[in-house]
């Protein structure tokens, strides 16, 4: 096979532009080689590892700008790929290439001889009509798929795993797109519940959702609704640990009028409002007995029998269940079904703790600060004392918590900078695990603390450092032994 794109001599006078170094130095050199793929560059002073910018003067159009990135360096000068960032740029190039054609008969693309250059070469297929005025759109159509093989053909497992967990992150948060509501996170473990759910969701699996309260199981919940072909469907949510236990079964299966004192009409339980969509059980945990087993049989059979009725009904509901507590440990004690568990269980995902997503804490108070910004009409930003008390906390409330700080942080703070006290994470006792510093032996760690703080000139960043703890549990210590100035002589 001949190349993609067509390669002519030249000699064009360019400027480079090193943009990835800070004195963005500059440096005269010829292109005497282009094609709109690449060109040979001769009078390249270094070896570049970073993209950088050159500039070609084009007789009769000027400058243009375009992105390159060294291929190799011969004794004919530097091969460099060229990136484009606008279509009048590669429309410029092209013209100089096409114009510059030697005047042979011979296929540009493969060298095949005789060619007319109307329709397409006998040999490579390519369409070689380049008077025509859409020529490279056409050609650039006709390739694509040539030119996405040769790339993914570079790509190793590495490249495609990020490929892949990067689709999924997107994908979700575009499918996800409510007004206000995205799903944030690119933390390893949130990416594989993003994986996760985008495997799941299109198949009729019930999914059971495990992890800490605020963790995001009803967010998860609704994600794996709308990816699934139930999405014009309704999504009902039930949480089961609200309802009293002597209404909750009327509640899930609907009664019959007259079933109980009360029931003055009929009225549908929510198995039958989900029908065709999604129900969602939360707090499965604490299903009482007698309604695991009639749950357990409508996943057998998918009837569902009203109170008082005599007549079941066949009803076509996804489920998909929560729970933040220690389901095994509930089977032990006797409390939940096993064979329930099985059946609920055979697709599990585990949202994992705020505490356990790194960057995902920052990138999440972010969200939220930028969501409360856009609705109130008036921008604020984190103090760096403000991120690191965010980073170093345990948040025990998960993601629900970080929100409620954050809009806490956001209404009492004064001017446009959020600090941790407005967002009461120093003064809430911080259950942030404050690594204790190991006192030495013969000092108290008060001294020891005060020590460290002479140490390091009183700052408090250096001396947080050198204890190896964050600067919020620095203050937090300094807090927790009322250490004031005048210890600090
Ligand atoms: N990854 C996330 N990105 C954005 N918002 C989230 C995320 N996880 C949770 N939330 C928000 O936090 C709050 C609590 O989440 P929720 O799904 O109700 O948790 P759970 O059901 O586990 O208690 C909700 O307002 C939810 O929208
Ligand atoms: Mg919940």
């Amino acid at each position: 096979m001949g190349r993609l794109d067509v390669r002519v001599r030249t000699h064009l006078d360019s400027t480079v532009c090193y943009i990835a170094r800070e004195d963005r130095p500059e440096e005269q050199v010829t292109v005497t080689e282009l094609s709109l793929s690449g060109a040979l560059v001769v009078g390249l002073s270094t070896q570049l590892s970073e993209i950088f910018a050159i500039k070609p003067v084009i007789p009769g159009k000027g400058e243009v700008e375009l992105l390159a990135k060294l291929v190799r360096q011969g004794q004919g000068g530097a091969a460099v790929r060229l990136f484009y960032s606008d279509h009048d740029t590669m429309q410029a190039l092209w013209e100089h290439v096409r114009d510059s054609l030697p005047q042979t008969d011979s296929c540009p693309y493969c060298g095949h001889p005789d060619d007319s250059r109307e329709g397409s070469c006998d040999k490579c297929n390519l369409y070689l009509n380049f008077a025509k005025n859409n020529y490279l759109e056409r050609h650039i159509e006709n390739t694509f798929a040539q030119r996405l093989n040769i790339r993914l053909s570079r790509l190793n497992l590495e490249h495609i795993q990020k490929i892949i967990q990067f689709v999924d992150s997107k994908l979700l948060k575009i499918q996800h797109r409510s007004p206000d509501k995205e799903f944030v996170g690119t933390s390893e473990g949130m990416l594989s519940v993003f994986s996760m759910i985008r495997k799941v969701a299109p198949t009729e699996m019930s999914v059971l959702l495990l992890g800490e309260s605020g963790t995001g199981k009803e967010l998860t919940a609704r994600s794996l609704h709308q990816l699934s072909t139930r999405r014009d469907g309704p999504f009902v949510a039930v949480n089961c640990a609200a309802i009293p236990e002597t209404l909750l079964e009327a509640e899930l299966f609907g009664y019959e009028k007259g079933a109980f004192t009360g029931a003055y009409a009929t009225k549908k339980g929510k198995f039958e409002s989900a029908d065709g969509g999604t129900l969602f059980l939360d707090e499965i945990g604490d299903l009482p007995a007698s309604l695991q087993a009639k749950l357990l049989r409508f996943l057998e059979d998918r009837l569902v029998q009203p109170v008082g009725s005599a007549h079941s009904k066949k009803i076509d509901v996804r489920i998909v269940a929560a729970t933040n507590c220690d389901l095994q440990r509930a089977i032990g004690q006797g409390h939940f079904r096993t064979d329930l568990f099985y059946r609920l269980n055979s697709f599990t995902i585990k949202l994992p703790p705020l505490r356990e997503r790194g960057e995902d804490k920052v990138r999440l108070a972010r969200y939220f600060l930028d969501k409360f910004s856009c609705s109130e009409n008036r921008s604020m930003q984190f103090s760096e004392e403000a991120l690191d008390a965010i980073r170093s906390h345990a948040w025990p409330g998960n993601v629900r918590e970080l929100e409620n700080k954050v809009r806490r942080g956001f209404l009492m703070a004064t001017g446009r900078v959020i600090d941790p006290e407005c967002m009461e994470l120093d003064q809430d006792g911080i259950p942030a695990p404050v690594p204790e510093p190991v006192s030495r032996p013969g000092s108290s760690q008060k001294e020891y603390v005060i020590q460290v703080l002479e140490q390091n000139d009183y700052v408090i960043a250096r001396a947080a450092r050198q204890l190896n703890i964050s600067r919020p549990s620095m203050y937090a210590l300094i807090k927790k032994h009322g250490i004031s100035r005048d210890d600090m002589k």
